[in-house]
């Protein structure tokens, strides 16, 4: 029996038929096949995702198998997974040009999570193989020191080469458990509230951005401070947001408030990746029992009501607090545990809302 030949042809067409679930559109004209190697009835090729923490990737490599392995005559099939995080355009805007992305991590009240959930996220991202940082702008109360176990550094200034050739100075970012990380405690001593309102404080957290060496991120968290303050409107003014991540507990006190600072976000033209629940529920490590401390299912009839998507509930546990407190975030200190894979499966869905709202156009928002 002749063995068949296979053609490239052949496989770009079977991998037609493999639509990406997130962008509606198939694999080849996204151009995510690279790569295509053919030896008699052996297959390989390469499929670049638009973020490694992408959550269909299991999806879309048994749907690849299943197209290519009905082609006839391939008898083996290699598909490596890699990703290429596809930027905001423009990307980073002028003030930090390698940053793909950069999301506010906003909540109506302080209290609610936020920079745990920020810092969770941004090592789940990490872990994921995306290069991530923090910028901790919450001015009011700066915790991801705390949360990182950075309290006691120091930044160091650096020079930097611009794409022009000129070199400036420039703070170079502490770096933790996967994450570069600057705050506005590193800036102040600690128990000192910055003396600084309104605008002032705005233009001090744009100026931070800019002065810092982030080299090239996937993605910059940003913690906000609560509400929808000076902060907010001047950092959307400076730079190109992807979009903003809303936290809220489910309390509907908390949630009314929540909804308001998203829809603060709305209408400055930010798009609204998703909301996030935390404490959305206890289980009691005796009894197993859940409890809804705090009401049930607010963060979900929120996101449903305003139309935006609901990236998941974080239960409220011991261990995430007790994890925070000493530096080491849940994802660090068990990353086996169910908390460490529910911040997985968050940060899977925050990057795959990235990916879907780059894929928009949107122009750069005029104040
Ligand atoms: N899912 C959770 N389970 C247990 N404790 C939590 C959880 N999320 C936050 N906390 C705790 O609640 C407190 C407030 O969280 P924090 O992240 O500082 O809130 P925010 O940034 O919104 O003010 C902290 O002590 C933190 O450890
Ligand atoms: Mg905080």
């Amino acid at each position: 029996m002749n063995p068949v030949n296979i053609t490239e042809t052949q496989i770009l067409n079977a991998l037609r038929t493999v639509p990406d679930p997130d962008l509606g559109k198939d694999l080849v004209t996204l151009n995510m096949i690279k790569n295509i190697k053919i030896c008699e009835g052996n297959v390989a090729f390469v499929v670049e995702l638009t973020t490694p923490a992408c959550p269909m990737k299991a999806k879309i490599e048994a749907d690849c198998r299943a197209a290519v392995g009905a082609i006839e005559g391939v008898t083996h099939i290699k598909i490596e997974l890699t990703a290429n995080v596809v930027a905001r355009r423009p990307q980073g805007g002028k003030v930090i040009p390698k940053v793909k992305h950069v999301i506010a991590v906003a909540s109506g009240k302080g209290g609610v999570g936020k920079s745990t959930v920020t810092a969770n996220l941004a090592i789940a991202l990490a872990q994921a193989g995306a290069k991530v940082g923090i910028l901790d702008a919450d001015v009011y109360g700066p915790t991801i020191p705390m949360l990182l176990g950075l309290e006691d550094e120091t930044l160091e200034q650096i020079a930097e080469r611009q794409a022009d050739g000129n070199v400036i100075p420039k703070i170079a970012p502490a770096e933790r458990h996967g994450v570069s990380c600057v705050s506005v405690g590193f800036l102040v001593e600690p128990g000192q509230p910055l003396v600084m309102r309104g605008p002032m404080l705005g233009k001090f957290v744009n100026q931070l951005i800019g002065d810092v060496a982030w080299g090239e991120l996937d993605y910059l968290l940003v913690d906000m401070p609560p509400g929808t303050g000076d902060t907010t409107i001047s950092l959307v003014d400076a730079i190109p947001l992807s979009g903003a991540v809303i936290v809220m507990t489910p309390q509907d006190v908390a949630a009314s408030i929540a909804v308001k600072s998203l829809k603060a976000f709305q209408k400055l033209n930010v798009p609204i990746l998703g909301i996030i629940e935390n404490m959305a529920y206890f289980i009691a490590p005796d009894t197993g029992n859940t409890y809804y401390i705090f009401g049930r299912g607010g963060g979900m009839e929120a996101a449903e009501g305003l139309q935006v998507p609901f990236l998941g509930r974080i239960p409220l546990e011991i261990a995430t607090r007790e994890a925070s407190d000493c530096g080491e975030p849940v994802l660090v200190s068990d990353p086996e545990s169910i908390q460490a894979k529910t911040f997985h499966e968050v940060a899977g869905k925050l990057a795959q809302q990235i990916s879907i709202q780059s894929r928009k156009f949107r122009p750069l928002n005029v104040m």
